[in-house]
């Protein structure tokens, strides 16, 4: 048999050095003579080791990382192809803690397989959800997923089956699915993973979307900023067209479902849901008010599930394994797994699958080995630029929904940003209130004025110019555009700047100038 020899074609991996690896492992072999099969598969997620390089050998896989261009030469001296010593050696990739420690139910096979195999995917278990479903009637697929217990992972973490069950009892002529792809927020990246490296995993679950809705078209909104996941996924819906995975018989079965992918044009605003319609609608992204809702009146005004990537992609292995086995996974009303990605000033950056209710501290000091610099933690924002600041004393809040929102916090995409004790919490006040001013669409009061007004309050605190009236303002600020804001970009910037202020208030009394001067 040829050896075979993974290297990822993941971006985040490409972004580490993965081309010139493979063009220097390509060189090499052509070198010796030595006949191998190149696999450019997904990131397991360990971005710390990436390049990580896999041989399949006859003790299972072994990976070396991180591989530079000029270690290629002296592995293949080493004998890497049957598993040989080097010191990029790191043994079996399912046995390196961080991966190990893993709970992989979405991204079981995110890494290990060829992301444009189908017949790889169905040997890792794909496609038994979607048999499943076509043998089911709608109301029991949309039953399986409610009980499942699965929560949206696009952020506000509504509940998958009862969205899709209003689609289904929506009746119309024509019904969409619609991907939410445009994964704006800080520190975040399992949507770009999945695409990459598990693609057939989204057509699956979109496909399932479809058939328990009654929705014969399916849109995937990817952001311009990711060309490889917009790339792959093009390719993975032709493979999964041409196969009879989607077309008008699925499967072989009476349900008709097809998709397209549309690419964005780089706005954060587009990521919420109604804007995204917009945008997929050819007009410019605007925030839609509600009701009516998308699942009553959606894309082209007709019902619509709008869902993220992941909610998508976990739908496969609930429809095979059952919606106990799922739930059975999480704490209180967090049931499943949620992939988390730690990224930031963290000494091992990536992603990390687990059950819902490991601590933040957990995760950080643990998982994530505090941070790159060695210096101490000061502050982790959880959920991207709209999520709370959270300070070592809330590090035993466990990773759920409830909990993140009793301490004034959120998930959001289950993505977490670590700054060490050089951060400035004002400056990271200023960059919330600046970010929502630029991201803005415009169409509210309190988000499209306010957020230029804090911007002008922080930078007056920042200059202590009256500094407690300053405080007073912008928190009166905040309550305005929580509560005024139509949509969670306004309504949701005043979680960082509120946190940052009320744990870390030193930060907001700039030292007085004589002080400063001694
Ligand atoms: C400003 C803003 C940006 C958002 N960006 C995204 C995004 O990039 N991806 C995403 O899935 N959801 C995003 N959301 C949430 C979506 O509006 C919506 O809740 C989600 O797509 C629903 O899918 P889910 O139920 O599967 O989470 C955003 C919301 C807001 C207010
Ligand atoms: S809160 Fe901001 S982004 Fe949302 S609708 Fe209002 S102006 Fe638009």
């Amino acid at each position: 048999m040829i050896p075979r020899i993974y290297i990822p074609g993941d971006s985040g991996a490409l972004a580490l050095g993965a081309e010139k690896v493979a063009k220097a492992v390509r060189a090499e072999l052509a070198e010796r003579g030595i006949e191998a099969k190149i696999v450019r598969n997904g990131s397991r997620g360990a971005y710390f080791l990436e390049p990580m390089v896999e041989v399949a050998t006859a003790n299972g896989r072994i990976a070396y990382g991180p591989v530079k261009p000029s270690d290629v030469k002296s592995l293949f001296d080493c004998g890497f192809l049957t598993g040989g010593h080097h010191k990029r050696w790191l043994g079996a990739p399912d046995k390196i803690p961080f991966l190990a420690r893993q709970t992989r139910l979405t991204f079981a096979r995110c890494g290990v397989t060829d992301p444009l195999s189908l017949d790889h995917y169905k040997a890792h278990g794909g496609l038994n959800g979607l048999q499943n479903a076509v043998a089911m009637t709608p109301a029991d697929i949309v039953k399986q997923v409610t009980e499942s217990g699965l929560r949206g992972r696009g952020g506000a973490g509504f509940p998958t089956g009862i969205k899709w069950k209003t689609v289904l009892d929506t009746s119309a002529d024509r019904k969409y699915i619609v991907c939410n792809a445009d994964e704006g927020d800080s520190g975040t990246f399992a949507d770009r993973m999945i695409m990459e490296g598990d693609p057939f995993a989204l057509i699956e679950g979109m496909a399932i979307a479809g058939i328990a809705t009654g929705a014969t078209k399916g849109f995937i909104y990817i952001r311009s900023e990711y060309p490889h996941a917009v790339a792959v996924m093009q390719k993975a819906v032709e493979i999964a067209r041409k196969a009879g995975v989607l077309g008008v018989n699925v499967l072989g079965s009476a349900n008709s479902f097809d998709m397209e992918v549309r690419v964005g044009a780089g706005a954060y605003v587009c990521g919420e849901e109604t804007a995204l319609l917009d945008s997929l609608e050819g007009k410019r992204g605007q925030v839609r008010a509600k009701p009516p809702l998308p699942a009553h009146k959606g894309l082209f005004g007709k019902p619509t599930v709008i869902n993220n990537v992941i909610s998508l992609a976990s739908v496969p292995v609930i429809m095979d394994k059952g919606a106990a086995f799922y739930k059975d996974f999480g704490t209180g009303r967090s049931r499943g797994t949620i992939p988390i990605q730690i990224a930031g000033n963290v000494k091992y950056p990536g992603l990390y699958e687990a059950a819902f209710g490991m601590t933040l501290g957990e995760i950080v000091d643990d998982i994530g080995g505090g941070t790159a610099t060695g210096r101490p933690v000061k502050a982790v924002q959880v959920g991207g630029p709209l999520g709370a600041y959270f300070p070592r004393a809330l590090f035993d809040t466990p990773f759920d929904y409830e909990a993140f929102a009793a301490k004034d916090g959120l998930i959001g995409h289950a993505g977490i940003v670590v700054f060490d004790d050089s951060a400035d919490m004002l400056k990271q006040a200023r960059f919330a209130m600046e970010f929502c001013a630029i991201e803005s669409c415009g169409k509210c009061t309190p988000c499209r004025i306010g957020s230029t007004r804090g911007v002008e309050v922080l930078d007056r605190l920042a200059q202590n110019i009256e500094p407690e009236k300053q405080i007073a303002l912008v928190t009166d600020l905040c309550n305005t555009m929580k509560f005024g804001s139509l949509c969670a970009l306004g309504g949701f910037t005043p979680y960082p700047v509120m946190s940052a202020l009320n744990h870390f208030p030193d930060d907001f009394r700039p030292t007085p100038v004589a002080e400063a001067a001694e």
